[in-house]
């Protein structure tokens, strides 16, 4: 496959000039209401599937984040219109997509710019896209994904950092069996299968509630696809799709993360338009933990008063493929459990080095220990104070902000950036709730001196 000359008009790097830093000044409990913005792990895998027709597709509930502009960009650098028509709402048309290359610096970026191998091979034969590599919390391989598209019949060799995909004819449907549950590697499979020739079956589907708005919208789009069982997706590929019009279901993991606020500040907040049906998991381990939740209709009322009658209790929890505790909640839990009479165990089951802020949360005060690369133990309660950080990713850095709005004194958190790739509107939101949050672009503030 030959790659066309081009000028090259990627502008930004793999780290922003502007990374930002939060200043907190912690110890106020919070209080109001605050609303659920969407889901950013579907609302990217979305955008990718607009790719499998030339059609015009719109997206409602796109959550305004970093993420989703990095996968605006990397689209528009193929040639596919993206208009953000208005706030929250994208119209993506993919008639002339004129360049098949996914460059190293959207990868870099970010790295659910893979899910594009699947609708870009499916429907246009042929995609050179980088491979993204490892990143913070742990390896993170893509070798399900490059499996899976063999399963439908690609070529696939992989060069210099880049994967050289070509689909002769049409992917046919098949067999993709996966050693492991895994959520973008289902979606790059669903989203190659479905302008497949043929019957595809993926097993073990992830369950994640993501993948099943990507269903909903690819069944908009006019594809045949049904969950036979909880962990199996059958395809009956077709050979056009339609645009269609989806609104992007709520974000789970940034109502988990405000309920955690509310819980570790000792305040009263209720999360207003939270995914409760796909939290269970999460709001067990805090129910367990003592925290006042209460569940009416789509908003979460917690309770966080008991932390001021020290009523917290330890707790044990590991992560695991949903329905299972998100990995993506399990760091803002950990903050909370710090706050809790006795010991609390947690054990990281998905990634490989998705503790590493324990060693920040430390440096407050916190006792947390770190077991082994996966496995932690915390003692609490423990007061924690302010200090300067460093957000390690966008997870991570949800639970530092959470640290220091439960913390005595101020923190300076750097890597504002790796926040807002996430969460929409992060320094607003906490404010309405009466937090004393402030973001800017200059790093240099001092944090509260920290005890030797
Ligand atoms: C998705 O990542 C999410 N990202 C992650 O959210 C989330 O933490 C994760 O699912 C688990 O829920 C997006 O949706 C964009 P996996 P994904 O494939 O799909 C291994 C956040 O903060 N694996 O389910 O990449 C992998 O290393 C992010 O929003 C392979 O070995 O996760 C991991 O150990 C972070 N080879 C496990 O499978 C592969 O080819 C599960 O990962 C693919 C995965």
């Amino acid at each position: 496959m030959a790659l066309r000359e081009r000028p090259f008009h990627w502008e930004f790097e793999s780290e922003p000039a502007d990374r930002g830093v939060f200043r907190i000044e912690g110890g106020v409990p919070l209080h109001g209401t605050v609303r659920v913005s969407g889901a950013k792990n579907a609302a990217l895998k979305l955008m990718a599937a607009a790719t499998l027709t030339g059609e015009r597709c719109r997206f409602d509930n796109v959550p305004d984040i970093e993420d989703v502009r990095v996968m605006a960009d990397t689209l528009r650098d193929l040639g596919v219109v993206v208009d953000h028509v208005a706030p929250n709402r994208y119209e993506i048309a993919s008639g002339d997509v004129e360049w098949l290359f996914i460059p190293l610096e959207a990868a870099a970026k970010m790295r659910a710019s893979f899910v594009l191998l699947g609708p870009l091979l499916s429907r246009f034969g042929r995609v050179i896209i980088s491979n993204p590599g490892g990143d913070r919390i742990g390896r993170r391989p893509v070798n399900l994904h490059v499996d899976a598209m063999r399963a439908l019949g690609a070529r696939i060799d992989y060069r210099n950092g880049y994967f050289f995909a070509q689909a002769p004819g049409r992917l046919r449907g098949g067999e993709v069996v996966f050693p492991q549950v895994t959520v973008m590697g289902t979606e790059n499979a669903l989203l190659a299968a479905v302008l497949a020739e043929g019957h595809t079956t993926i097993r073990p589907a992830a369950r994640e509630p993501e993948v099943d708005d990507l269903i909903a919208f690819l069944g908009r789009m006019g594809a045949h696809i049904e969950r036979s069982a909880p962990e199996v997706i059958e395809v009956e590929g077709v050979r056009r799709l339609r645009g269609a019009e989806h609104t992007v279901i709520a974000d789970r993991i940034e109502a988990g993360t405000f309920v955690v606020a509310a819980a570790v500040t000792g305040g009263q907040v209720t999360v207003e338009g939270a995914p409760c049906d796909f939290l269970g998991a999460f709001l067990d381990v805090l129910e367990r933990a003592g925290v006042g939740v209460h569940v009416a209709g789509r908003d979460i009322i917690v309770d966080g008063t008991g932390l001021h009658a020290h009523a917290y209790r330890g707790t044990t929890f590991e992560t695991g493929p949903y329905p299972g505790f998100p990995t993506d909640l399990q760091a803002p839990t950990a903050v909370l459990l710090t706050q809790a009479e006795g010991e609390s165990r947690v054990h990281e089951t998905i990634f490989e080095d998705r503790l590493e802020y324990t060693a920040e949360l430390a440096r407050m005060g916190a006792r947390i220990e770190l077991l082994d690369a996966q496995h932690c133990r915390i003692r609490g309660p423990t007061p924690l104070h302010g200090a300067e950080l460093e957000v390690p990713d966008l997870r991570a850095g949800a639970s530092l902000i959470l640290a220091a709005l439960a913390a005595d004194g101020r923190s300076v958190i750097h890597g504002a950036i790796h926040v807002e790739r996430g969460y929409e509107n992060v320094e607003r939101k906490f404010l309405e709730l009466g937090a004393r949050i402030e973001r800017s672009p200059a790093a240099n503030v001092e944090a509260t001196p920290q005890p030797v």
